[in-house]
């Protein structure tokens, strides 16, 4: 039986990846450390098979609570808890750095000590900036880092750490570079939650500056098949993007889900945009692609379908996610914007 240590294994893409092992991967044991914080949730977990998993609540910059939880030679680490939200990094950072940059920092020397055989980071391509809007030009692998938030900054800097811990102790390290996720149990503050939520209440749908900017969009459960596939076949120490060559402008994607739940766009409202906003993320998956075979299994028409049916059928667990401590960001964030 391997024994995988999983952090964020309670937030949106962690808890998918935890799901999708132990349903497809019988001879794995996940030990899943996880803070919850506002974006974790022991009920994104609900049903899974639990005499395969270990849930241990705490932190990771709490390295005790870490050396503690990690066993000796576990097979591999997945590193996915992080602050996550771009725009409450604008409104304060420090969180970022304590969890993104130290809690990383004290993952990789606990799994040394502990003889971890692989640490796998998840990262995002938010760290390689922006790109022009002209379609020709990708992210790869060897774009340089230019962070533009917060938020990618310290997910910039913990790739660094993660890339000198392979060079320096030689740790067997993976970094994935994945766009912009979408699927069932995602945090309504992020962009295709939040106007799913929103256009069911007919409250107004809040789009930055004109709309146009583009993202890189995938199914979060293809997402997640990415990671597990490049930590079989990946080499250790380099770094892989995943994504679905699906760019989309915001404001397509509102406009495909108000045509979905039935609802005017009358409902979209234009506001002052995000500062720093990088205008557009695609990724070249070149690499995922023909190194390590993996190829998406979700189209962009069928998994925003799925997304919204399990938003539709869940609107308990949007209700008790949107508690007070939410809806204080969400005025701090949009009330002047919207002017409410
Ligand atoms: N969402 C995306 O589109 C996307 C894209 C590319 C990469 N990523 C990366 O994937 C990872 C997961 O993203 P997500 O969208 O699921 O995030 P999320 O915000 O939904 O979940 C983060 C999880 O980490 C936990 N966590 C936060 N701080 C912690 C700490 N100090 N100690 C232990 N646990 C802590 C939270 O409780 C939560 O369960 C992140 O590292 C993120 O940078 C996300």
């Amino acid at each position: 039986m391997k024994v995988i240590f999983v952090t964020g294994g309670a937030g949106f893409i962690g808890s998918m990846f935890v799901r999708l092992i132990l349903e497809e991967v019988k001879d794995v044991k996940i030990i899943n450390f996880d803070a919850l914080t506002y974006a974790g949730n022991l009920e994104n977990l609900e049903g899974i098979d639990s005499n395969r998993h270990e849930f241990i609540h705490a932190d990771i910059t709490d390295r005790k609570a870490v050396l503690e939880a990690m066993p000796e030679n576990a097979d591999a680490l997945f590193n996915f808890a992080a602050e996550s939200h771009v725009d409450r990094s604008i409104l304060s950072a420090d969180v970022f750095l304590k969890t993104n940059v130290i809690g990383t920092q004290v993952l990789l020397d606990v799994a040394r000590h502990r003889r971890v055989k692989r640490f796998v980071q998840i990262s995002t391509d938010e760290v390689m900036g922006s790109l022009p809007e002209d379609e020709n030009s990708f992210f790869t692998e060897e774009s340089p880092l230019r962070p533009n938030s917060p938020y990618a900054a310290s997910k910039a800097a913990a790739e660094m750490i993660v890339r000198a811990a392979n060079k320096t102790f030689g740790i067997d390290t993976i970094i994935t570079r994945c766009g912009n996720n979408y699927g069932p149990r995602q945090f309504p503050e992020k962009l295709i939650p939040l106007m799913i939520t929103n256009a069911l209440n007919d409250d107004p749908l809040p789009v930055y500056g004109d709309g146009k900017n583009v993202r890189d969009w995938i199914y979060v459960e293809d997402h997640c098949r990415a990671i597990w596939e490049i930590y079989l076949k990946g080499k250790s120490g380099e770094v892989y993007n995943i994504g679905a060559r699906n760019e989309k402008r915001n404001i397509d994607v509102v406009r495909s889900i108000l045509d979905l739940l039935g609802k005017p766009y009358s409902l979209i409202k234009f506001v002052e945009d995000r500062p720093g906003h990088d205008r557009r993320y695609a990724i070249n998956p070149q690499k995922v692609e023909t190194e390590i075979g993996w190829r998406p299994r979700t189209s962009w028409e069928e998994g925003l379908k799925k997304t919204i049916k399990w938003y539709l059928e869940n609107q308990g667990w949007l209700e008790r996610v949107r508690d007070g401590s939410y809806k204080e960001y969400y005025r701090k964030n949009y009330g002047a914007r919207l002017g409410v």
